[in-house]
């Protein structure tokens, strides 16, 4: 069979970049506690930074989650009767043709849209699944998947995927939010993919997020860096310490940057100025960890009933299957 061209679709409108980020800035960095989203931290260096923290042995997720996609990939297949797989996210879908592989072996598999915000990323790989899956239809989506749900492709048995537990982002209310537009956007009887990183030690949890090399302290303060470069901030980043701490009410890390002195910070871009006091700490990122019966609750709360759960054999995460009800 020859490959088939990609269909690519754009929904972002073409300054969304520019757009939200000076909403995020101003809306974020403009009042206290200081925050700005993680979305911003995946820039060409960010997105580098962020391969080489998937390698670093302390950070566990990655590799984790890897095995449990290789182990169960048929059990997934077996399990739902998916003809269309969406990835949200999807970068390069480096651990979905795992989940690829399996499904055009078992013949089952029409389509694949992967969804992506990095439009170049997003078309090299939609040609290079094209050449790799020849019996799929290769439909990708330019978008954000916390404002396009809507524009997901419609037609046959649709399975949602939303790997690397990037769900682990999102505020609780962000979380049902983006759970509640999941569900309007699918059919009864649609699936839904879901990996998460679970609670455990929190050793383990500050290694992984404070690694020895520094990688994680440079991929956090890199979001510096992409204000100064898209918003002529004149942020000083040698200035600021990382601070990543293990939140345990909210069970979460908490990623944050620390003015190391006084300062005073123009964004012209966004129109603002701020002054940082000494000490004073910008929320870069957290990253909520899940426990099963939590996250049971709260897919069931958004109208989703869990099918089937696989962790890894440390128990470090989970891969979960959940179906949309009526
Ligand atoms: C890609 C959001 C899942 O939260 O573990 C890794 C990002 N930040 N190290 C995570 C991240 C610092 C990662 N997610």
């Amino acid at each position: 069979m020859t490959a088939r061209e990609p269909v690519v679709t754009v929904a972002l409108d073409p300054d969304w970049a520019s757009g939200a980020l000076v909403d995020d800035v101003r809306r974020g960095l403009g009042s206290q506690p200081r925050t700005l989203p993680p979305k911003w931290l995946y820039d060409d260096v960010g997105s580098d930074l962020f391969d080489e923290i998937t390698r670093l042995p302390e950070y566990y997720p990655t590799e984790a989650e890897r095995a449990i996609l290789r182990d169960h990939a048929d059990d997934i297949v077996a399990a739902c009767d998916a003809t269309t797989v969406v990835e949200l996210g999807s970068g390069t879908s480096d651990k979905t043709r795992t989940l690829l592989d399996a499904f055009t072996a078992a013949g089952t598999l029409e389509r694949f849209v992967p969804v992506d915000v990095s439009e170049q990323t997003l078309r090299d790989a939609a040609v290079m699944l094209s050449e790799r899956y020849p019996s799929l239809r290769v439909e990708a989506l330019v978008g954000d998947f916390t404002l396009h749900l809507a524009h997901l492709p419609s037609g046959g048995r649709r399975l949602v995927a939303f790997l690397g537990s990037t769900i682990g982002n999102f505020y609780v209310e962000e979380r049902a939010a983006f759970l509640g537009a999941l569900h309007d956007s699918l059919e009864p009887g649609d699936w839904f993919l879901l990996g998460t990183d679970l609670v455990k030690s929190t050793d383990r949890l500050i290694a992984a997020y404070d690694d020895g090399r520094g990688v994680t302290a440079a991929f956090v303060t890199n979001c510096l860096r992409v204000l100064n470069r898209e918003l002529g901030a004149d942020f000083d980043v040698d200035a600021f310490s990382y601070v990543p701490f293990w939140d345990p009410r909210q069970e979460r890390m908490d990623l944050r940057l620390r003015a190391d002195m006084p300062q005073r910070v123009t964004i012209p871009g966004a129109d603002l100025a701020i002054e940082l006091t000494h000490g004073e700490e910008i929320r870069v990122e957290i990253s909520t960890k899940f426990r099963p019966d939590r996250l049971r609750d709260e897919l069931g709360s958004a109208g989703f009933s869990v099918e089937r759960t696989w962790t890894d054999a440390a128990g470090d995460f989970a891969l979960t299957l959940a179906r949309r009800e009526t």
